[in-house]
């Protein structure tokens, strides 16, 4: 493991790095002033993802937060597609292996999340800043055993990694200026949902269809009979065959 020096060298901005918190979100949205800022935590008790869901955070995953003002954040209607490609791209530089992006930013690896990322716009004046910001948090599995029961199924985990290491890697990278329509592409050619038949709902309807793959602002195209959907949010599940 590399130490906080390595940390205080690497990372290019303050951090904070705590045995257990709530959220490292919630925590990085209390104590942000106005620069870059972030948190890691060795465990959560209540840690957060998409859709009001819970994440699942013991001790011996990653959980990190890095909260951004909003005029420095390059591309924010693309941040949460830029933050799955960063950490995708982190992971399979660290740990050699391939990985696939199940939209709109869970990490798979073979049929398994092994990560989630959720993304959070925090106005100004609500919080310690003036100023808009974001807080971008991702959440990383090494290994799903002694998980409950109803996570098994789905969960994997990355195996053993440097964290310092990778929170750099991944941190570095979103702070980067990169061509959003190369994020896009990546994105889309590491869509674990392309060519599936999935499930979802649209307007209150529920409806299955077949994915065709992801557009330029990183929305899903599904083909649902003769109907072309496409989705700028919400949840799809993988059809069981
Ligand atoms: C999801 O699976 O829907 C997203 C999960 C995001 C979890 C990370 S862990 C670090 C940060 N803190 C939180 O409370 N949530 C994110």
């Amino acid at each position: 493991m590399k130490d906080s020096a390595y940390l205080i060298q690497n990372l290019g901005c303050g951090f904070y790095s705590l045995k257990s918190v709530d959220s490292t979100n919630n925590f990085a949205k209390k104590m942000f002033l106005g620069s870059e800022l972030a948190v890691f935590a060795d465990s959560q008790t209540e840690g957060r993802g998409r859709q009001g869901h819970s994440f699942y955070s013991p001790e011996g995953g990653i959980y990190f937060s890095w909260a951004v003002p909003e005029k420095a954040a390059a591309h924010p209607g693309l941040l949460t597609v830029k933050a799955a490609v960063c950490v995708l791209q982190a992971l399979e530089k660290l740990t050699g292996k391939k990985y696939a992006v199940k939209w709109v930013n869970d990490i798979f690896l073979g049929d398994r999340k092994v990560c989630g990322i959720l993304c959070e716009y925090c106005p100004g004046n609500e919080y310690g800043s003036r100023e808009g910001f974001y807080v971008c948090g991702v959440g990383i599995n090494t290994s799903s055993e002694g998980f409950p029961a109803e996570l098994q199924e789905l969960a994997g985990g990355i195996g053993e990694i440097d964290r310092a290491e990778l929170i750099c890697e991944v941190i570095n990278a979103l702070r980067k200026e990169t061509d959003p329509v190369e994020i896009v592409k990546i994105y889309g050619q590491k869509s674990y949902l392309t060519g599936k038949e999935v499930s979802y709902v649209l307007n209150g309807e529920a409806k299955s269809g077949r994915v065709l793959g992801v557009n330029a602002s990183g929305n899903l195209r599904v083909l649902s009979g003769d109907t072309e959907d496409v989705l700028s949010a919400g949840e799809v599940s993988v059809k069981r065959v």
